[in-house]
């Protein structure tokens, strides 16, 4: 079919604690639509981060991975995961000197990336310097900073109240669809799944509703 974009299929993933084996994924199987917008809602330990982090599940070669992972696909972490040494833009600037953008385009890339999300005039703040949700808004303008085709966020509204929460996940849902991106979300949250286009809700390693919101408009 061709709006499958990305395709997986009968996805197993066990983990091995000494005797113990932790099936994580049970045969699971989704495909998503260049530019479309799917939550994974799940309880706690049902199998939502290790859906995504997908090592052993591709068949790409390490290197062709590697390539696909630093070009074409960005995350935003279940936990925040700036650099509190290094202040807002310099930490959306560490994440696109790893694909090679430098000099100019690196300082207007990465102050465009911090104005899309509504930070500049916080700019040169570090971490400690800024709230919650400003936090999390620099983590997602370092992940759109280097122009992925796939954003990956687990938990964005985690760590933050219901309110600031529903504002971040708009602010991707806007962003993305703006900028055509694919974007898969991890949210606990049932106040949010209006902005998806679809959801997958996972229980016990495997998928048991899928319900389409917004029919990708
Ligand atoms: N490295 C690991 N070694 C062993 N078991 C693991 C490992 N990582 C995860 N698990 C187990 O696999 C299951 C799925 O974990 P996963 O992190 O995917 O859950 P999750 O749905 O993301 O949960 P949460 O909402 O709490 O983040 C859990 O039972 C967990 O204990
Ligand atoms: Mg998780």
């Amino acid at each position: 079919m061709a709006n499958e974009y990305i395709k997986a299929e009968g996805l197993v993933k066990d983990y091995i604690l000494g005797t113990t084996v932790v099936h994580a994924l049970r045969d699971v199987s989704f495909s998503i639509r260049q530019g479309e917008i799917l939550f994974l809602m799940g309880p706690s330990g049902s199998g939502k981060t290790t859906f995504y982090n997908d090592e052993e599940i591709t068949k790409l070669k390490p290197s062709a991975l590697t390539k696909f992972r630093k070009e074409r696909l960005s995350y935003v972490f279940q936990f925040y995961s700036l650099i509190p040494t290094l202040t807002a833009i310099e930490n959306v600037q560490l994440m696109m000197g790893l694909v090679d953008i430098k000099g100019k385009e690196l300082k207007q890339k990465s102050e465009e990336a911090l104005r899309a999300v509504g930070l500049e005039e916080r700019m040169n703040n570090f971490p400690s310097q800024l709230s919650g949700g400003e936090r999390q808004r620099v983590a997602i303008a370092r992940a759109l900073a280097k122009d992925p085709e796939v954003i990956i966020f687990d938990e964005p509204t985690g760590q933050l109240d219901q309110e600031i929460g529903i504002k971040v996940v708009e602010l991707v849902r806007d962003i993305c669809k703006e900028k055509q991106k694919t974007v898969i979300l991890v949210t606990h949250d049932q106040s949010v799944t209006h902005l998806a286009d679809r959801v997958l809700h996972l229980h016990s390693g495997r998928i048991n509703k899928e319900e389409s919101v917004n029919n990708g408009k």
